[in-house]
């Protein structure tokens, strides 16, 4: 069992605060013991006063070394053993989670000591404290929210109060990053969509984009911990390279929209496109111009185009999206994934359950697009005389 005890002037607002929830159950099953200690019952005048004046002039009080040394040595011999000694202080070193691990595995047992007023008699702090821990660059009127919040990160860390190590090893700060954003049901709120990725049920693409997403939040809250983090491995450096280049991607300045097409409108079409226009296409338009131009064909069980080395998950009708061209000028804008959006609602207007797409080897951005959304990847097919790849989204 891991023992605390924290020597305070308010040992019952301490005491209620860390009997609660997660800690409280660890207490009740003998994970850990957090015991309070009140120092103004070690002190020997019949006022309980444990403050004095501060030498040499100043302003408030100092708690006097004798009632804390008092109540400390009284808790040394109730624990037969000579526990690890903490001041909060402002004055300590700041406390992080590699602090936290630290106390949590090099000792059973901690007495944390809360200062009040000006601070505690640099005396005891010589003769008994083992370590003085800050907050942060702050001062707090006493050391109590400091030693809750020690006795907190330590005591999650101590095997059997959370249900898995996973519970803090997922957390911010286990391995130098912040944690990616959480969200929870319902799916839609306030007009706000949870990220698709996370509806998906596909465990390695939740793990992909969360790896992804601590990195951006390191990088662009925490440089000095970014700075630190290792992003070696070929796996983040792929991450890295889809993030530069999504940031190179700027947002359109228009509105897009839909319309059917006509061999008029395919015509007038001034950039890039297969020439004959295909059946069931579409142009998505930004203000008046044409950008891109697809087609999203209905396709029957039966007439599923085959994928040579995998196969869709269920031989079901879908509707097959083609990009036809885009406009080359509109290429490191977001038009794809707002093609892909505008298709998406075009395929469950219509009532399919699955929207399938085969897409040209030779369309290297299209590709590398791909793994950054919610499509899975099937496997390779041939189509229209071209080597493709194919994916898939299952609409829900
Ligand atoms: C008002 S503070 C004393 C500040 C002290 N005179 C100084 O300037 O460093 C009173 C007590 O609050 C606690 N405290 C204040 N700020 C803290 C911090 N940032 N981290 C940990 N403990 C703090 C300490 O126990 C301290 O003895």
């Amino acid at each position: 069992m891991y023992h605390i005890d924290i020597m305070t002037l308010f040992p019952d607002t301490v005491g209620d605060v860390l009997s609660e929830s997660i800690l409280g159950r660890a207490q009740e099953r003998d994970y850990i013991r957090i015991l309070t200690h009140q120092i103004r019952d070690y002190t020997k005048n019949k006022q309980k006063q444990v403050d004095d004046y501060p030498y040499g002039g100043g302003q408030g009080a100092i708690l006097q070394a004798d009632p804390l040394y008092q109540c400390w040595d009284h808790i040394r011999q109730e624990r037969q053993c000579r526990p690890h000694t903490i001041y909060l202080s402002p004055c300590g070193k700041t406390f992080t989670q590699e602090d936290a691990r630290r106390l949590a595995r090099e000792y059973d047992h901690l007495i944390l000591v809360c200062g009040h007023y000006e601070g505690i008699d640099q005396r005891f702090i010589d003769a008994y404290v083992d370590e003085e821990i800050s907050l942060g660059d702050f001062v707090l009127t006493g050391g109590e929210i400091a030693a809750m919040a020690v006795a907190d990160a330590v005591c999650r860390l101590i095997p059997g109060v959370l249900s898995h190590d996973a519970c803090f090893e997922d957390e911010s700060h286990w391995n130098g990053m912040l944690e990616y954003p959480q969200y929870s049901r319902p799916a839609q709120w306030h007009g706000m969509e949870v990220p698709k990725v996370l509806t998906c049920g596909d465990h390695k693409k939740v793990e992909r984009w969360r790896r992804k997403q601590s990195i951006l939040r390191t990088r662009d809250r925490r440089p000095d911990l970014y700075a630190q983090l290792d992003l070696s491995s070929k796996e983040d450096q792929k991450l890295l390279a889809e993030i530069r280049a999504e940031e190179l991607l700027r947002p359109l300045p228009h509105p897009v929209y839909t319309v059917p097409a006509t061999p008029e409108l395919w015509a007038s079409i001034s950039w890039p496109h297969t020439d004959v226009m295909p059946p069931h296409s579409y142009l998505l338009c930004h203000g008046p111009e044409p950008a891109a131009c697809f087609s999203l064909e209905p396709l029957e069980a039966e007439e599923d185009l085959g994928i040579q080395d995998g196969k869709w998950s269920a031989p079901e009708r879908s509707m097959l999206l083609t990009l036809h061209g885009q406009d080359p000028a509109l290429t490191h804008t977001d038009l794809v994934d707002k093609l892909l959006d505008r298709a998406e609602e075009l395929a469950r207007q219509a009532g399919s359950p699955w929207l399938r797409m085969a897409v040209s080897k030779k369309d290297k951005e299209l590709l590398a697009h791909m793994k950054a959304v919610n499509f899975q990847y099937r496997g390779n097919l041939e189509y229209q005389g071209a080597r493709r790849v194919a994916y898939e989204l299952r609409l829900k």
